[in-house]
């Protein structure tokens, strides 16, 4: 078989959506930001959306998260407390302001020390990445929420964002 895997998944993907999002989001070479390898946080933070990778927030945010699981975006995310040490412990070693974080050192570029932001999608950086993403496109019927990246980032369970 000599078909290459990216345009065979594109062609998949585009149907029933904007060719151009998909063409975009998909188009280059990638950004690594590595998946959630462990079993407890994949089941606890996977189960409602995407397990977000560690490395697309700072420590302090993960540390502010955890801290208050019952009232997350309006859903109880909550977790016994063992648990839920066990999910800061390994949200914040893999955090983006952790040694070697290549992406997530740029995802974090103009976020002053002082905020702790709970959502990926407030990230200046991130904003920055998306403003050409027209506000029809965020309406579409498969994406709703900026939150959903998988609806534009076919890899991004394997923790690949592409430009
Ligand atoms: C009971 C469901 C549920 C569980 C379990 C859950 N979340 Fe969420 N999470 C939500 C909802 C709802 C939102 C808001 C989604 C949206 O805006 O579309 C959200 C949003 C987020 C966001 C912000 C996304 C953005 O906009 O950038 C992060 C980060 C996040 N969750 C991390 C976690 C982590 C870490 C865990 C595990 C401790 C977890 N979630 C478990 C429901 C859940
Ligand atoms: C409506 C579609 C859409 C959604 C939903 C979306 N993105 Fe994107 N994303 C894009 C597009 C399009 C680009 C490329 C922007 C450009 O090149 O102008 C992009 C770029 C990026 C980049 C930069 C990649 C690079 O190579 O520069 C990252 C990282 C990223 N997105 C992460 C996310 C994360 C994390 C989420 C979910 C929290 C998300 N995106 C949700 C469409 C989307």
């Amino acid at each position: 078989m000599n078909i290459p895997y990216r345009p065979l998944a594109l062609g998949l993907l585009v149907i029933g959506f904007s060719a151009l999002v998909l063409g975009r989001a998909q188009a280059g070479g990638g950004h690594f930001y590595a998946p959630v390898t462990d079993a407890v946080v994949k089941e606890e933070c996977g189960s409602c959306h995407l397990a977000f990778a560690p490395s697309m927030l700072p420590a302090r945010s993960w540390t502010r998260m955890m801290g208050d699981l019952q009232h997350h975006f309006g859903a109880d995310a909550s977790v016994d407390p063992v648990t839920a040490k066990k999910i800061t412990d390994y949200l914040t070693t893999h955090a983006a302001d952790q040694a070697g974080k290549r992406y997530g050192t740029k995802l974090l570029s103009g976020l002053p020390q002082s905020q702790s932001p709970l959502r990926i999608t407030e990230l200046p950086h991130w904003v920055r990445e998306h403003r050409e993403v027209a506000a029809s496109e965020w309406k579409q019927s498969k994406v709703r929420s900026k939150a959903n990246c998988t609806a534009c980032h076919a890899s991004a369970e394997r923790g690949y964002y592409e430009d």
